[in-house]
């Protein structure tokens, strides 16, 4: 283990823990106010945001990046530029953690070869170990979880003085809904229409680091994707920890994907993650009939035993899962679907496993995501299950899905071979400028000679090769 025994949640000198929604002074009027240019310019920031984890955090990470640049502070791309280092981590599996410590590690040496660095941890692991962070890392400056992000100026002020900073508190009403993010150029951008996660699936720390779900509402949405046309995106990701329970009060997640798509200049729409038993008729016939939700659709599964299934917390059952499936199938045919599955859960037998297995065969998703459970502190599990199967066996199991699973992409991937396909560029490609990158309306990666054609378009492109992962192909007029 990376942190130090700790029995205690004191800390050697007493720590304030502010809540977002605190009654101190909003930082833009501290520092807008002219008695206080001096402090603004004293206390202006190099800030380098270096992001862990999922794509929720990428999205915190721009959302960070527009309160601070609003507060005068500025973010760099070169970590040598930076008085400021800001991990947003990850908190969902230990390793996710654990390689968080020893960047730390090697971040203290930074710090003490350069004397004013300030390095913050941010994020879902800042929100799950909390003061703990300090003992494993002694000269971290601050530790903030997802809902305090409000008060990220306000903390680089008060680090100054030499205590750390804690921004612990969830807070249900905190959505950043009158925050503009920013984000990098390019084609797609993601947007967060949900925080938080009401679903306490019992493996799960997201609930716990994260707090409860809340709805940020559709009009705000819907004018933040013009903003988001107008500044060059084609493709808006919407991001949520159970993506289709969005309700704002007075829409559903299937007339949000209706307005969305319906905002001039967005080309392609799609989401991450959505839960199965928020599976709507909605949805659905929004993915069936609204012409620019992609036919893709990454949709968990974590266990195809119901035992284990009902153990985890997912409410529904793995026949259940399998008729949804089938379901969208009958709609919408040319779907790719993905999933993510977690092997080696509390008491999953050799049967349980062998499910899984056989339902990733049936199925046959096009990509999956798969882990070896992760027993996680604080979690449901962790306080009524024991984490009993091997790590051996986990690695095992593991493995047997993951060949099962690059045997089945590759297949997927060699069928399209010879279909023509339309492909939205997105830059070029890794291993040859010559070549442009793209995906698929079903999330493939494609590349392919450039011709006379751009980034932001949408091209076809016929398939003339394939591997587990990528299409290869050439445009076709
Ligand atoms: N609903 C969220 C899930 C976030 S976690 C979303 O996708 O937006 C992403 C995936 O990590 C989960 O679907 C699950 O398969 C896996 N996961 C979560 N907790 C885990 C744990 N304790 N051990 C191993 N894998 C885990
Ligand atoms: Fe985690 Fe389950 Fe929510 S996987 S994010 S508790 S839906």
């Amino acid at each position: 283990m990376y942190v130090k025994p700790h029995n205690t949640m004191k800390t050697k000198s007493p720590l304030p823990i502010y809540s977002s929604q605190s009654q101190l002074i909003p930082d833009d009027k501290l520092l807008t106010q002219p008695s206080d240019i001096n402090i603004k310019k004293q206390f202006q920031r190099n800030v380098y945001i270096e992001t862990y984890g999922c794509q929720m955090n990428v999205s915190d990470s721009e959302l960070m990046t527009g309160i601070l640049t609003q507060a005068g502070h500025r973010t760099v791309s070169d970590i040598d530029d930076a008085d400021v280092i800001l991990l947003n981590t990850c908190a969902i599996r230990e390793n996710a953690e654990t390689k968080v410590i020893n960047r730390l590690e090697h971040l203290n040496h930074k710090k003490r070869r350069e004397g004013n660095l300030i390095i913050g941890v941010c994020g879902c692991m800042a929100q799950h170990l909390r003061d703990k962070i300090l003992d494993a890392a002694p000269y971290v400056d601050l530790v903030m979880g997802p809902d305090a992000y409000r008060n990220l100026p306000m903390a680089l002020n008060a680090v100054v003085s030499g205590d750390p900073f804690l921004g612990l508190q969830l807070d249900k009403s905190e959505d950043y809904a009158d925050i503009a993010p920013i984000r990098k150029e390019g084609i797609r951008a993601w947007l967060t229409i949900q925080r938080g996660c009401d679903k306490m699936c019992t493996f799960c720390i997201v609930p716990f680091v994260r707090g409860r779900e809340r709805s940020i509402p559709l009009k705000i949405l819907t004018d933040d994707v013009k903003r988001l046309v107008e500044e060059g995106f084609k493709e808006i990701v919407l991001l949520g920890q159970t993506v289709n329970s969005y309700h704002d009060g007075n829409h559903d997640f299937g007339e949000l994907l209706w307005s969305i798509a319906e905002v001039d200049g967005v080309e392609r729409v799609r989401f991450t993650s959505p839960h199965p038993a928020d599976a709507t008729d909605s949805m659905i016939d929004a993915m069936e009939n609204c012409p620019e939700v992609c036919n893709q659709l990454h949709l968990p599964l974590q266990s195809g035993s119901t035992q284990v299934l009902q153990r985890m917390r997912r409410t529904y059952t793995a026949e259940q899962y399998r008729e949804l499936v089938s379901k969208i199938r009958d709609k919408i045919p040319q779907i790719a679907i993905s999933t993510d599955v977690i092997v080696g859960f509390c008491e999953e037998t050799e049967k349980d496993f062998k499910q899984t297995y056989e339902l990733m065969e049936e199925i046959r998703f096009d990509s999956a995501f798969m882990f070896k459970y992760s027993d996680r502190d604080g979690t449901l599990a962790n306080k009524m299950l024991p984490d009993d199967v091997p790590e051996k066996e986990k690695a095992k199991r593991l493995n047997e899905i993951i060949n099962l699973q690059e045997k089945i992409s590759g297949e997927i991937n060699q069928s399209k071979i010879g279909t023509t396909v339309p492909v939205l560029i997105e830059g070029d490609s890794r291993r040859n400028a010559d070549q442009y990158h793209g995906k698929t309306d079903t999330f493939k990666t494609t590349v392919f000679p450039k011709e006379e054609t751009q980034v932001g378009d949408i091209v076809n492109v016929k398939i003339h090769s394939a591997t587990a992962h990528t299409l290869i192909g050439d445009i076709v007029r």
